[in-house]
C-alpha cells in the first residue's frame, strides 16, 4: 500500500454496475448526501450543475455517461455532444469524451466502454499519487503552503493533484501548515479542501480569498500550488478563478508557484491562454452565499469562474510525465511531443 493512503479516505465518484454513485458537492460539508445517474443525461446535468466537479472528476464523470447511453441505448453521438457541452473551460472533459468516442468508433459495446471508463479513471488515480511524489520532491521541509479551490480526492479519481502533492509532503514531512483559500463564489477551497484535510487530519488554516498577499509577506509560505482545467501549449494555465492573482502576488513576494495537473489537463492544441474559453456562470451565484441573497434584489454581477494564469508566473508545472521548471512551449513540448 502507497505509504500516504492514510491521508485519502474518499471515493466520490464511484461505478455500481447500473449507475454512477456521485457524492453531491454542493451539499458538503452540512450533508454527505449521494446521488445515483442512471442516463447521460442524468450525468450531463451532475456536471453542469456542480454536483460532481474539478476537472479530472467530470472528464471520468462523462465517460461513465458514455457507458449508461450505451447500456440504455441512447444515441451515442448526441449523448457525447450533450456530455461535452456541460462546461467549457477544463479540457478533461474533452479528452475523456475523445476517448470514449475512439472505442465508439471500433464498435465497442457497454461492456467494452465499461472497461474504458475503469481504465481512465484507474489511471488518473494512478497520476495523482506520481505526481504527488514528484510534487513534494520540490517542497523545502518544514515549508507553509497555500492552496486554491479542491483539487483532492473530490475533484479526481481519489488523492487529488495538487492536493495529492500537499498529502504526499504532509506524510513526508515537508509540508508543515497548509492554507487554504476559500474561493468564492462556490466555496471550493471552505467546503470541499477544508473538509478533505480535517478529515485526513493535516493541518489546515482557511483564510478569506482577499487575505493571500497579506499571508505571504511574513515569507513562511514557500509554495502556492494549485491544480488546472487546462494548461495551453506555451504552460499558460486556466484554473480556478483567483489562481492568477495568486500567481502575481506569490512573483511579487518571492513565494513559488506550482502547478499539478495529469497529462489529461494539458491541450497542446490550444496554443495559448487566450485560446482558453472561460465558463461565465449565472450571475445568481455571486449575489448570494449558500442560497441566501446577500446583495440587493436589482443588482448585477459578472461571474467568471476560471482565469489564465501566464507560464511567465508559473515555476513549476508537475504532471505524471514529469515535472517542467520555469514552463514555455518549448519545455512543454519535450513532454507532450
Ligand atoms: O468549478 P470547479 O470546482 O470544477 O473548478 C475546479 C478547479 O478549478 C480545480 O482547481 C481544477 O479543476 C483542478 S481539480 C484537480
Amino acid at each position: 500500500m502507497n505509504a500516504n493512503a492514510s491521508h485519502d479516505s474518499i471515493r466520490a465518484v464511484q461505478w455500481h454496475g447500473d449507475r454512477l454513485h456521485l457524492l453531491d458537492q454542493r451539499r458538503l460539508p452540512a450533508e454527505e448526501t449521494w446521488i445515483d445517474c442512471t442516463s447521460s443525461d442524468d450525468v450531463t446535468r451532475a456536471i453542469r450543475d456542480l454536483a460532481v466537479r474539478g476537472a479530472p472528476a467530470i472528464g471520468i464523470a462523462a465517460a461513465w455517461g458514455v457507458v449508461l447511453a450505451a447500456m440504455h441505448g441512447e444515441n451515442l453521438s448526441s449523448a457525447m455532444a450533450t456530455l461535452r457541452a456541460a462546461r467549457p473551460t477544463a479540457v478533461n472533459l474533452m479528452w475523456a469524451l475523445d476517448r470514449m468516442n475512439g472505442r465508439v468508433s471500433e464498435g465497442a459495446g457497454a461492456a467494452e466502454l465499461e472497461r474504458e471508463a475503469r481504465a481512465i479513471q484507474d489511471e488518473d488515480l494512478a497520476a495523482n499519487r506520481h505526481m504527488g511524489e514528484l510534487g513534494a520532491a520540490l517542497i523545502e521541509p518544514g515549508s507553509h503552503v497555500l492552496t486554491h479551490c479542491n483539487t483532492g480526492s473530490l475533484a479526481t479519481a481519489g488523492y487529488g493533484t495538487a492536493l495529492g502533492v500537499i498529502r504526499a509532503g504532509v506524510a513526508n514531512g515537508q509540508i508543515e501548515q497548509v492554507y487554504a483559500g476559500e474561493t468564492r463564489p462556490w466555496q471550493q477551497g471552505a467546503r470541499l479542501t477544508m473538509w478533505e484535510l480535517v478529515r485526513d487530519g493535516i493541518p489546515a488554516r482557511l483564510i478569506a480569498d482577499s487575505a493571500a498577499s497579506h499571508l505571504m509577506k511574513d515569507g513562511k509560505i514557500k509554495w502556492v500550488i494549485v491544480g488546472a482545467d487546462r494548461i495551453a501549449a506555451n504552460g499558460d494555465t486556466a484554473n480556478k478563478i483567483g489562481t492568477y492573482q495568486l500567481a502575481i502576488a506569490a512573483r511579487h513576494h518571492g513565494v513559488k508557484f506550482m502547478v499539478v495537473a495529469p497529462s489529461t489537463t494539458v491541450d497542446m492544441a490550444t496554443a495559448t491562454g487566450a485560446d482558453i474559453e472561460i465558463e461565465l456562470r449565472d450571475a445568481t451565484e455571486l449575489l448570494s452565499v449558500s442560497g441566501t441573497r446577500t446583495v440587493i434584489e436589482g443588482a448585477d454581477a459578472w461571474n467568471p469562474v476560471f482565469d489564465v494564469t501566464p507560464a511567465e508566473l508559473i515555476d513549476a508545472i508537475v504532471t505524471e510525465r514529469g515535472v517542467i521548471l520555469k514552463p514555455d512551449e518549448e519545455q512543454m513540448r519535450i513532454l507532450f511531443p
